[in-house]
């Protein structure tokens, strides 16, 4: 059993937990997810990592309530213990496999959107570690969605605060704010990482094509398994078949196909879907070694 040691609403349904889990918390890096289990018979939940103290055996998770087992997880408290909290899984993020001075010759800018801003606050604390201050977006469509902003500016160079409806900060989407600091403030940047809604990575990944900027996304797609057996977390990078929870979830943003990504994700949902899919994409939707086609 994982303990939850600690419990805070940072926003409107959004909720942060530390959770005692010492072999993940020994093990993780940035970029990296787990996939919880209130008991037994609960779904499971794929969360990227957002912090993990090593010294107590510590993990934090943040989520956002989006259906029946996000809303079971909230009414958790402090004392209360995950049945399952299996991981770390995936591809540490690629800037741990940086070298230090490759890192420091390098400008980045993260793209946080929502509660995407959780994955992306481990990423600019390590980088901070390592002796390199990033600059961050952290996007909401209300101020009083904007979460981790105090712990952010701690880490990065620079944080710039956008809302869709100019409650805070600058007014407009993340990629209106990335516009005005390349066009307009003359920033120059080596790699953009962005981290949100499908959506928003997309049109990020589209307009820094447009400035020839790397750009790296992580994607979370549905995902049962989360070890490429099931199949669920498919993805199309680069006419390529990857799975998020193995090959990933981080990829090059130009290479993803996010309109296939969101349709699946749609589909995925019913059985019907599911059905039609097991059709489309033949032995690759299972996953795996693609024998098991039940
Ligand atoms: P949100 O809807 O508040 O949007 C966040 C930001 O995305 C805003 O600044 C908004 O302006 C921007 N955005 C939206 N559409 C855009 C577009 N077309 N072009 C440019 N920018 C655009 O975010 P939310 O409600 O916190 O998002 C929840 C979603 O994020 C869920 O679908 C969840 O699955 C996803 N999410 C993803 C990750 C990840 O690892 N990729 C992590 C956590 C949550
Ligand atoms: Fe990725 Fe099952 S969750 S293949």
């Amino acid at each position: 059993m994982y303990r939850i040691v600690r419990k805070e609403r940072l926003a409107d349904n959004i909720y942060l937990m530390d959770v005692e889990a010492k072999r993940v918390a020994k093990s993780c890096h940035p970029g990296q997810f787990v996939i919880v289990r209130i008991d037994e018979k609960g779904e499971r939940i794929p969360l990227t990592i957002c912090d993990y103290d090593r010294k107590e055996g510590r993990i934090t998770i943040v989520f956002q309530t989006v259906g029946a087992s996000t809303k079971m997880m909230a009414e958790l408290k402090e004392g209360d213990s995950f049945r399952d909290f299996t991981g770390p899984l995936g591809c540490p993020s690629e800037l741990t496999t940086m070298t230090e001075e490759d890192l420091k010759s390098r400008k980045i800018l993260f793209v946080a959107g929502g509660v995407g801003t959780a994955p992306v606050y481990p990423q600019v604390k390590w980088l901070n570690e390592h002796g390199v201050k990033a600059d961050c977006i952290i996007g909401a469509r209300s101020g009083n969605l904007i979460i981790l902003e105090e712990q952010m500016r701690q880490e990065a160079a620079n944080v710039y605060i956008t809302t869709d409806d100019g409650s805070r900060g600058f007014k407009g989407n993340v990629n209106d704010k990335i516009k005005e600091l390349i066009e307009n403030e003359h920033k120059t940047y080596d790699l953009v990482i962005a981290i949100g809604p499908l959506i928003m990575m997309k049109f990020v990944s589209i307009l820094t094509k447009s400035y020839h900027i790397p750009t790296i996304v992580s994607m979370n797609p549905i995902m049962v398994d989360g070890t490429g057996m099931c199949g669920a977390c498919r993805l199309s990078v680069g006419g390529k078949i990857k799975f998020a929870c193995v090959d990933g979830p981080e990829f090059d943003g130009h290479l993803v196909d996010f309109d296939q990504a969101m349709k699946r994700q749609q589909m995925y949902m019913t059985e019907e879907g599911r059905a039609k899919l097991r059709k489309i994409e033949g032995d690759s939707f299972q996953g795996g070694c693609n024998l098991c086609n039940e």
